[in-house]
């Protein structure tokens, strides 16, 4: 699934961030507990490695609290990493925060030695409302569409605890499919980046797995079991109401209504995303990845025999009968000075446009699952 969401001020927050992270002491990211992994950044992970983290699991009202177990359990078991879970409804955030930040790094405190700490997630996740309610008044603004928190800003939790605030930021790359698919359906993508109907499907096909009871029950459907998604999607669209004419389901119509449903938890509380389950969709994306490369290698390698084949043909035939007198050799270094011959085309193809950051892609029909480009095969 192409997702394009990587636009100029995310670039720009990325080197904001690279420069604040030389005197944090924690830091503190912000994770959508539906779907902890896909909305943890790797570029963060980069750009703070050897720092103390703290993992918020936040929007725990909506996520699945047997599997949000399963992540609480999975992050604190890594070095110099605590996790907790918390969400708006949460009286005093400040306590719990504050305190797991002072186990992480007994040796600061006080006003000489102050506790920096840094707080970032992906846009949407819920960083501006926790902010405000960690600081008891409205200090960032927040808003549905990805990207609104904007700049950096440093609050004071206690006299000796600073909090230092980064815009939503997102990656130039995902990695795991699944994840892509995931983060579009929680809402951190923003609406024109993505293909609703594919997304709708996808999450689908998570939820026949592993929530079947609550999707029977949200849309009344007497069993999903033997059903493919665009079945389930569109017996949803009629139950639902929404249909063209003749009697055909409006199927994007559908999709928003899946996922706008989703999103506000009324399917029931959801994870997208079981930690045994992210290590076996990241290690397949690897090994696709690394199965890419190879085929890319022997493309290339294909490539230029083929062209010193040509060039040796050339030679042969310039030295030939006829006696043709050769072009001058190329004194070109690193070539022996044999290759004169331009395998450069002259006229290259097309090359393909990048793409506007932020961009819709062109709609390219419905999406059908299994069809595009090859996409590792998703372990369930
Ligand atoms: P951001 O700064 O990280 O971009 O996110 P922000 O705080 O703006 O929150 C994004 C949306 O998520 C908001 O909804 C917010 O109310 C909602 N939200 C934040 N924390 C939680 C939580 O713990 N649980 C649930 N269920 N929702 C949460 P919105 O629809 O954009 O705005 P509104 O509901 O405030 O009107």
């Amino acid at each position: 699934m192409a997702i394009q969401w990587f636009p100029g001020h995310m670039n720009k927050a990325r080197k904001a961030l690279a420069e604040r992270v030389l005197d944090i002491d924690v830091v503190i990211e912000l994770l959508d507990a539906r779907l902890p992994a896909s909305s943890a950044n790797p570029m963060l992970a980069h750009l703070t490695r050897g720092k103390r983290a703290l993992k918020i699991l936040n929007k725990q009202d909506l996520a699945d609290p047997q599997v949000t177990r399963l992540w609480l359990d999975h992050y604190n078991g890594l070095s110099g990493t605590r996790a907790l879970a918390l969400d708006a409804s949460e009286r005093s955030p400040s306590q719990k925060l504050i305190s797991a930040c002072r186990e992480l790094v007994p040796n600061r405190g006080g006003l000489d030695k102050p506790l920096r700490v840094l707080i970032c997630g992906i846009p949407n996740v819920g960083k501006s409302t926790l902010i405000n309610s960690l600081a008891g008044r409205r200090i960032a603004k927040t808003g549905n569409e990805p990207g609104v928190t904007k700049g950096q800003q440093r609050i004071l939790l206690a006299d000796d605890f600073e909090l230092f605030d980064t815009p939503g930021m997102l990656w130039p790359k995902i990695e795991v499919t699944q994840g892509g698919y995931n983060l579009a359906a929680s809402g951190a993508v923003g609406r024109n980046a993505m293909d609703e109907e594919e997304v709708s499907l996808e999450l689908l096909n998570y939820l026949m797995l592993h929530y079947a009871d609550l999707l029977q029950q949200r849309y009344r459907i007497e069993s999903v079991a033997g059903l493919k998604e665009i079945d389930v999607l569109e017996a949803i669209g009629r139950k639902r109401g929404a249909m063209l004419g003749g009697g055909r389901v409006n199927v994007q119509k559908a999709a928003e209504l899946v996922l706008t449903d989703f999103r506000a938890g009324l399917i029931g509380p959801i994870t997208l995303e079981r930690p045994e389950e992210w290590a076996a969709w990241l290690q397949l994306s690897r090994e696709y990845e690394a199965q890419r490369q190879v085929e890319r290698v022997a493309r290339e390698l294909e490539n230029a025999s083929r062209s010193s084949r040509l060039v040796e043909k050339l030679e042969r035939e310039a030295d030939g009968p006829a006696k043709v007198k050769a072009p001058p050799k190329s004194k070109t270094p690193g070539t022996g000075g044999k290759i004169w011959f331009n395998t450069t085309p002259k006229t290259p193809g097309k090359p393909k446009p990048k793409g506007a950051a932020g961009a819709k892609p062109k709609p390219k029909g419905p999406a059908k699952p299994g069809k595009g480009p090859v996409k590792p095969k998703k372990p369930r």
